[in-house]
């Protein structure tokens, strides 16, 4: 397998933890090179769920090596978290996991700042996570992050904690939030880099070595396209890059080392948070979730759901290069007699073929639709794309065609059996 980057295009939990672990089978190495643990990729093995925030998905398979490299921001204290709740599952990662010296540390100020400032926000929130990103890559931007090499360093960390809670304290006491306690911080991170410690080393040099002996990469992206900082629905989107280009500047992997990028999108659309979704529909909303489906991995709430969008799709085909498409959820749409597809928006008399730039201009834009005959069986149980519907080919077909890349591959439901590929 080449060394590849999975995205998601459209604004997150699009079913990328289901594609790494399938597209896992095949490689060497996983690695998550931006985000946090404000993702929440699901796998399903064998019946067994999986949540997975920190902890890359191809963990899940023997013999490979997961990678949390320089561009993440980890919580040192969830990520012991995780790794215990997965030993309890019996998945061992002890020799297969990495941690980078240089990935940024969230810390407890991190997530109070995050919900004072969201509070503070009021009708105009992000809705974010609350799990401390925005302000965890503020202080990398601003230079007074802390790393993984000071909380393996404890003298280093002592201090540096210490004027970091002190300044922080200040910030939360103006914004009507309570100051933390440096001692019980201190104890509880302490006692997590004790425990990660073994996992920490120079990833960037482990990767270089792994690419000089000819390994498959496997790069799993978080979030989304449209919730990346650059390129998503500012001020609606995460605190990281979240396109494919953020692959290499988080990991140390060099651009022209990566051979193929994979686009994963659900067959409509979902978001969950604040920020424009122009085809949000409450009748799809309603039917998925009567289904009991489309609730956050991570935070649980709700997801907005709508009708795909190509305008969105093709946007993010442009901006990250995607090569083939991963098409999940296929089966969410099994009821539908008559499934929608935005392919224009209009604004007034403008209309446009890519996303606008400024969110104000895309709240305002009403989607222009083509119409396809829904298939009306159900997929859950079909494992070959010869035994499916004319009717749902020639969906997929379209939306792969609209989005402006080769469609790879067809998910009709979360486990690892219920994948396609063409
Ligand atoms: P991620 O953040 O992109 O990894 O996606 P999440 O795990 O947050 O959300 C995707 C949800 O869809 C999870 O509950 C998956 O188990 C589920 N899922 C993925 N692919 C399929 C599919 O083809 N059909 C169904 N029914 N569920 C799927
Ligand atoms: P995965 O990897 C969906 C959203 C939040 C909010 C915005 C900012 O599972 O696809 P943050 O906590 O990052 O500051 O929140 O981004 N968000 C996600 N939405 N999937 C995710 O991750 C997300 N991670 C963050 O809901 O709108
Ligand atoms: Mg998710």
């Amino acid at each position: 397998m080449a060394n590849t980057i999975l995205v998601g295009a459209q604004w997150g939990d699009e079913g990328k933890g289901k594609i790494i672990d399938v597209l896992t089978e095949e490689a060497d190495v996983v690695v998550r090179s931006q985000g946090g643990n404000n993702a929440g990729h699901t796998v399903i093995v064998k019946g067994q769920k999986y949540v997975l925030h920190l902890v890359p998905s191809g963990v899940l398979r023997k013999g490979v090596k997961n990678v949390i490299s320089n561009g993440v921001v980890v919580d040192p204290v969830s990520l012991v978290g995780e790794i215990e709740g997965l030993r309890k599952l019996g998945v061992k990662v002890d020799g297969s996991l990495f941690l980078s010296e240089t990935a940024h540390l969230v810390l407890p100020y991190h997530r109070e700042l995050d919900g004072a400032r969201e509070m503070l926000k009021g009708k105009n929130k992000i809705g974010t996570t609350k799990r401390g990103i925005g302000p965890a890559y503020g202080d990398k931007a601003a230079r007074v992050g802390l790393r993984v090499a000071d909380l393996v360093n404890p003298e280093r960390f002592e201090a540096k904690l210490k004027a970091r809670v002190k300044e922080n304290n200040e910030v939360l006491k103006a914004l009507g939030a309570k100051p933390l306690s440096f001692k019980e911080i201190h104890a509880a991170y302490r006692k997590a880099g004790d425990y990660l410690k073994p996992f920490v080393t120079n990833t960037v040099v482990l990767l270089h070595q792994a690419l000089q002996k000819g390994e498959a990469m496997l790069f799993e992206g978080a979030q989304g396209t449209f919730l990346d900082i650059d390129h998503g629905t500012y001020p609606f989107v995460t605190s990281s890059n979240t396109t494919a280009g953020g692959a290499c500047t988080g990991s140390g992997v060099p651009p022209h080392r990566i051979d193929r990028v994979v686009g994963v999108l659900k067959a409509y659309t979902t978001r969950v948070g604040e920020g424009p979704l122009p085809t949000e529909n409450a009748e799809i909303s309603d039917m998925l979730h009567a289904m009991g489906r489309e609730f956050g991995a991570t935070t649980g709430r709700a997801r907005r759901c709508g009708w795909f969008d190509a305008v969105a799709t093709r946007h993010a085909q442009m901006v990250n290069g995607i090569d083939d498409l991963a098409i999940t959820n296929v089966d969410g749409l099994d009821t539908t007699e008559t499934i929608k597809v935005c392919i224009a928006y209009r604004d007034g008399k403008k209309r446009y073929d890519y996303l606008p730039t400024d969110v104000e201009v895309l709240a305002r834009c009403e989607p222009v639709y083509a119409e396809f005959e829904g298939w009306l069986q159900p997929l859950d149980k079909i494992r070959s794309w010869d035994k499916m519907p004319a009717k749902a080919k020639a969906y997929l077909k379209a939306i792969a065609e609209l989005t402006g890349a080769r469609l790879s591959i067809v998910s009709v439901g979360p486990g690892r059996e219920q994948t396609m590929f063409l």
